[in-house]
């Protein structure tokens, strides 16, 4: 039996946690291997990350799908201020407006750079827009294997 919707609140650290948790288990239980699971879960994970990092708040809605292939998304949406450049932000190691190098890592300093990348090779699919009412939304989908 396929899991119904999930909706969850990102708003502090453990939210990103309990996202990740939950991904994992409604991916199983949605049909995907162990190895999908985890990624799909990792990819929440740093999705929620991202709107604690870069937006403050935000919500993860989680659901099966059938189109374009039998599978599971995730649609994070954010109350920040949106993205400054969609395509930059895809590219490795740029991080809040600039590209680091292994040179150019300043530090302290909280980011790779490396999360969406990783992201956009995990899934299936991937899309990033602001939102016209404000805010960011990135949608993953990857296929049920
Ligand atoms: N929800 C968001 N709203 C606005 N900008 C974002 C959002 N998510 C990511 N960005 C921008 O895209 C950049 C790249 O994100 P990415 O996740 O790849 O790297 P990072 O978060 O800087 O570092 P890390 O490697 O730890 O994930 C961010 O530095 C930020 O400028
Ligand atoms: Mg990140």
């Amino acid at each position: 039996m396929k899991p119904p919707p999930q909706q969850l609140k990102v708003v502090r650290e453990l939210d990103r946690h309990r996202c990740a948790h939950r991904a994992l288990v409604f991916a199983r239980e949605a049909g995907c291997s162990k190895v999908v699971a985890h990624q799909f879960a990792t990819s929440v994970s740093e999705l929620a990350g991202n709107v604690l990092r870069h937006a403050g708040t935000g919500q993860v809605h989680m659901e099966v799908i059938s189109e374009p292939w039998p599978g599971v998304e995730a649609v994070v949406d954010d109350t920040g201020p949106g993205f400054t450049d969609v395509v930059t932000v895809l590219e490795d190691r740029y991080s809040q407006g600039r590209t680091l190098t292994v040179d150019n890592q300043p530090w302290p300093y909280p980011g790779l750079g490396s999360g969406l990348g990783a992201v956009r090779r995990f899934m299936d699919y991937l899309s990033i827009e602001n939102r016209p009412s404000g805010g960011a939304r990135v949608v993953i989908r990857k296929k049920a294997a």
